[in-house]
């Protein structure tokens, strides 16, 4: 038996924009997916998931996923999840050359299925990795992180970025901006997530942000000026020390920028009543700022409060079903016992 985990994240700035080549900077939290993969003697593919925000499933499928289980969630969820899972099946099978490896994968997350936080790129990157070694091979993160883009990449119809899978596979904080992906020295954020139960379907969300950005010039100036903010706030983090928790002047500057982060995703049509509600709860609660992160559409706003406020207020706002304080995941995709 072969288990490997890999890290969710938040973005601190960037989403969306990223799709168009604008830097992003998104950071790993401690918070994981978690893959089991046993080879099989045949060339099927057993999947069970649980604990993925949603009810747990099990399906066999022979050649590929059409048999989808009957499970009372969203659809899309369901499907967006077995997309991911086939394609990181034959990321695995590519990177073994052998297309006819089966394998029985167990996927446990306690990362909310399409709530923000990269469950999709934690769950593929530690499926290829885990499926990889279960038969007595290795994979570089490097190369993990490039299969995982495709994989997402296949999935999300072409609309991904390198984002979320390099991130997930390197830990730490991160810059990509097209191809070009590094890690990057971050101070140590006291991050607080707020969540509000709900998810956001990321081909969805990217396709109407493209539509928009085709449609309205106002849009393609709001991907650049989220590509500034970003820059920006690159800056910020290269002043601070690594590691070290930064000093108030520079955590208000940075949520100052998350926060004009924040209206700008809002006016390409991605937040959502509830992330708007817990983003005003957070700054009502005395938050240096606070934004929604991933695709949007609901699911997870990310803050930053060196206090215990943001979360207390998140705690008595109906619309935030979960709140926790998001630790920094200096560890990418790891071996698990
Ligand atoms: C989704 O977690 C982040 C997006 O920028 C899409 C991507 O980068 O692939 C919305």
């Amino acid at each position: 038996m072969t288990v490997s985990s890999a890290p969710g994240k938040v973005y601190l700035f960037g989403e969306h924009a990223v799709v168009y080549g604008e830097p992003a900077v998104p950071c790993a939290i401690e918070r994981r997916a978690r893959v089991t993969a046993e080879p099989r003697d045949d060339d099927h593919v057993r999947v069970e998931a649980v604990d993925l925000s949603l009810d747990g499933f099990t399906v066999e499928w022979a050649e590929s996923t059409k048999d989808r289980p009957d499970v009372d969630v969203p659809s899309s969820l369901v499907e967006a999840a077995m997309g991911y899972i086939e394609e990181a099946v034959a990321q695995a099978r590519d990177a073994l050359d052998d297309h006819d490896a089966g394998f029985d994968i167990t996927v446990e997350s306690d990362i909310p299925l399409g709530g923000g936080l990269g469950s999709s790129a934690a769950v593929v990157v530690a499926a290829i990795d885990a499926a990889v070694r279960s038969r007595d091979q290795r994979i570089d993160p490097r190369e993990l992180a490039n299969r995982a883009y495709q994989a997402e990449h296949t999935v999300q119809e072409g609309q991904a970025s390198r984002a979320d899978t390099f991130c997930s596979a390197m830990g730490g904080a991160v810059r990509v901006e097209g191809d070009d992906t590094r890690a990057i020295d971050a101070p140590e954020l006291p991050l607080v997530v707020g969540y509000d139960g709900g998810a956001g379907d990321t081909a969805e969300l990217v396709a109407a942000v493209r539509e928009l950005r085709e449609r309205y010039e106002f849009a393609a100036d709001t991907v650049e000026t989220i590509g500034d903010i970003t820059r920006r706030g690159e800056t910020l983090l290269a002043d601070a020390d690594p590691g070290e928790k930064p000093d108030g002047a520079l955590l208000q500057e940075l949520g100052e920028l998350m926060d004009f982060n924040h209206g700008l995703l809002s006016a390409l049509g991605v937040s959502s009543r509830s992330l708007d509600t817990m983003v005003w709860a957070a700054r009502d609660a005395g938050a240096a700022g606070a934004k929604l992160t991933g695709a949007g559409g609901g699911g997870c706003m990310v803050a930053v409060d060196d206090t215990d406020s943001t979360q207390s207020a998140l705690g008595y706002t109906p619309d935030c079903a979960q709140t926790f304080r998001a630790e920094l995941a200096t560890e990418g995709v790891r071996a698990e016992e």
